[in-house]
């Protein structure tokens, strides 16, 4: 018979981490990150008024990036100069003026560039 505990660590064990951080098991999706970039983002970034040319309020312009070119590189969070301005290594910091994001969504939106950039959650 199993523990109750060896029991739950070995249905944990086979779950990736990642499946606890928002989105599908194998990586976030569009609409998981667009939820922060709403909330926090589209303010100065998006159609109306997009601050240095970035455009955060559809999938594809966020992959386009902003007048100096894309601003996500998939696969590689820190070559990303969203993640570096988000953590505060490129300056100004963003959100510009704002607090910053907390960690769980840094987090978020770590994960949706590392995992490829996708539209669909995996
Ligand atoms: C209050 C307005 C405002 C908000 C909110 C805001 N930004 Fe910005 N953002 C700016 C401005 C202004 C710049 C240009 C700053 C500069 O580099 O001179 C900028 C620049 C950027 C750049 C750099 C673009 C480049 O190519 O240099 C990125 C990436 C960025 N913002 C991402 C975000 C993200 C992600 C959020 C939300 C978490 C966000 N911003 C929220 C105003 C804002």
């Amino acid at each position: 018979m199993i523990r109750a505990s060896a029991f739950f660590s070995l249905v944990l064990g086979t779950l990736p981490v990642g499946a606890f951080a928002g989105g599908g098991a194998d990586g976030p999706g569009w609409k998981d990150v667009s939820e922060v970039f709403v909330r926090r983002c589209i303010n100065c970034h998006a159609a109306h008024g997009a601050s240095k040319g970035l455009r955060l309020d559809s999938y594809a312009a966020t992959l386009e990036g902003s007048e100096n070119g894309p601003v996500v590189v998939s696969g590689d969070p820190a070559a990303s100069e969203m993640i570096r301005r988000l953590t505060g290594e490129s300056t100004p910091r963003m959100p510009f003026l704002g607090r910053p994001l907390p960690p769980e969504e840094l987090e978020l939106i770590r994960r949706w560039i590392e995992t490829g950039l996708r539209d669909e959650a995996g």
